[in-house]
């Protein structure tokens, strides 16, 4: 049986929505923008980042719109100098501990929300080396923000291979490979899927990133397929 519509205001806009929306959903289907990074519209929402926080009227912290759904009879705002606030700090932590270089929507983001990127100077940077260990794509988790995406697109949000996940914890938390395996020796299938959701060019082809190092085209070909043959062997000499 389907439910009925709740009631709400959004941004002084009065709208009706089905109960299982979300705050996000609800406020895209008038036109609100409510922003997001760790959200993916083909993954579960994890609730990661907190950017993409309201008030809502009967809540007293900030509530998360990709998780949340509209309930009957509260004011939501999404744009309030609390909001802001808290996005633009999210932002300057997100700038002072990770590389955004290739990260354009964030950096856009930023700069919507007056984010100050030297507001925490002595905060300590991740900067793990890059990892560079199979013949398809490189992880470079300086850049990594910990969405989750990869992860997820990794195991029931797509793939069911399960060959990433978080490691550490605190400020060591990072995505890897179970008991840090080169990846080749996990149960990784290559299929693309997590370089496709990253926001942020951690996870990145490997003959883009080669080209990036200046590799010329004939040589990064020559590189990437010597590699993958060299995998064939050394797979047909295990069987
Ligand atoms: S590697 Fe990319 S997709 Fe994976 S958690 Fe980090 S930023 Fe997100
Ligand atoms: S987009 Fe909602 S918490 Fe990240």
């Amino acid at each position: 049986m389907e439910s009925s519509p709740v009631t709400l205001t959004i941004d002084g806009q009065t709208i009706q929505a089905n109960p299982n929306t979300t705050i996000l959903e609800a406020a895209q289907q008038v036109g609100i923008e409510i922003p997001t990074i760790c959200y993916h519209e083909h993954c579960t929402a994890n609730a990661l980042c907190r950017i993409c926080v309201v008030e809502v009227s009967n809540a007293r912290a900030l509530v998360p719109a990709c998780i949340a759904n509209v309930q009957e009879g509260v004011v939501v705002q999404t744009h309030s100098a609390r909001v802001q606030r808290a996005r633009r700090t999210i932002l300057e932590m997100l700038h002072s501990s990770v590389d955004l270089s290739e990260a354009p929507e964030i950096l856009a983001m930023a700069k919507n929300y007056n984010a100050d990127p030297q507001r925490f100077p002595d905060a300590q940077r991740r900067e793990p080396p890059v990892i560079d260990d199979n013949p398809m794509y490189i992880r470079d988790y300086a850049k990594c923000i910990l969405c989750w995406r990869c992860v997820q697109v990794c195991a029931e949000d797509a793939q069911y291979t399960y060959a990433i996940n978080f490691s550490g914890r605190g400020y060591e938390t990072q995505i890897s490979t179970f008991f840090h395996h080169a990846m080749p020796e996990t149960t990784c299938v290559f299929c693309g899927q997590c370089v496709g959701v990253c926001p942020t060019g951690a996870l990145k082809p490997k003959r883009e990133w080669l080209l990036e190092q200046g590799h010329n085209p004939e040589t990064i070909m020559q590189l990437t397929r010597s590699e993958r043959r060299g995998k064939k062997r050394r797979a047909n000499l295990t069987v």
